[in-house]
């Protein structure tokens, strides 16, 4: 556990922190005296997390961040707490949902857009009015290595996520002369999800660092990107993946196989 307490009368928001490196990004936070708004759509699990944050100070408010009615009943709910918001992670977004693209329809793309892309928009307008008033507060935004390189059969996702880094720089540009900063983070294969040991060794041997990163391998550096020593930083993406995007692509990095494309008849 850090002792740094950079985050002491700050008020930050994470949604889609009910598990993952969601959750370690909050605790993180938590641990740096921040009081931490914890959002997620499964309402158990935004409890749960609230009431392990290690600080103590934090409440949970399950929401569905892809609408709009939900996102501004969650920052009324953390104004009606906490009096503002300092700093916003959108993190909430739907990592298992592949497809081969000839099997997508306007559900799963409206789907998965609207969570990673629209619900990041939603909260960082609710948020930034709330910032600018003030002059100062910062938005991460998590990004993912497919904004910049594709993963097979999730053709949604990846323009979900290149949407994230665009707008990132967008927004960055129309919040700066408000002293409103903008970045994201880019993580790279991460565990949050069951796997066994073995394969979770044999997964990371792919990755240049030689191991699957862990929530806690992305929770410092997104946490960074929100102090004070992250000042001058706007419009940046952070890559937080062990090597993966500076290597070139090799065979084991399939995840979507060819034998799971579909059959022509
Ligand atoms: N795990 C990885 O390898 C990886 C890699 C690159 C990027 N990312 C990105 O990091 C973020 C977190 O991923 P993770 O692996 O921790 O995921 P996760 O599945 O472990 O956790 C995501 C959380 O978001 C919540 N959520 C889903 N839809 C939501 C909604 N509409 N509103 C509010 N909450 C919602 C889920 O209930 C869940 O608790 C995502 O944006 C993902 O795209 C993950």
């Amino acid at each position: 556990m850090t002792e740094l307490r950079r985050f002491v009368n700050q008020v930050v928001v994470v949604t889609g922190a009910g598990h993952g490196i969601g959750r370690a990004v909050a605790e993180r936070f938590g641990e740096e005296g921040a009081s931490v708004v914890v959002n997620d759509v499964d309402e158990a699990r935004a409890r749960e997390v609230a009431q392990a944050i290690p600080g103590g100070e934090a409440i949970a408010v399950a929401a569905d961040v892809s609408s709009k009615q939900q996102v501004d009943a969650l920052f009324d709910a953390a104004v009606a707490r906490y009096g503002t918001v300092d700093v916003l992670v959108n993190n909430a977004g739907n990592i298992h949902a592949a497809r081969h693209f000839l099997e997508g329809d306007e559900e799963w793309w409206d789907k998965l857009l609207g969570v990673n892309l629209k619900g990041a928009f939603l909260c960082s307008h609710r948020a930034a009015h709330i910032m600018v008033r003030k002059g100062s507060g910062v938005i991460i935004n998590m990004s993912s290595g497919g904004a910049t390189r594709a993963h097979r059969g999730n053709v949604a996702y990846d323009a979900s996520k290149g949407g994230i880094e665009a707008m990132t720089r967008a927004m960055a540009l129309d919040l700066a002369p408000y002293g409103v900063r903008v970045n994201a983070v880019v993580p790279g294969l991460i565990l949050t999800y069951d796997l066994s040991a073995e394969d979770a060794v044999e997964r990371g041997k792919v990755v240049p660092m030689g191991r699957l990163g862990t929530p806690e391998d992305l929770a410092g550096p997104t946490v960074f990107l929100a102090t004070e020593d992250a000042r001058y930083i706007t419009g940046a993406c952070l890559v937080v993946d062990g090597g993966v995007l500076v290597q070139q692509r090799s065979t084991p990095v399939d995840t979507f196989p060819l034998s799971r494309f579909p059959k022509i008849e």
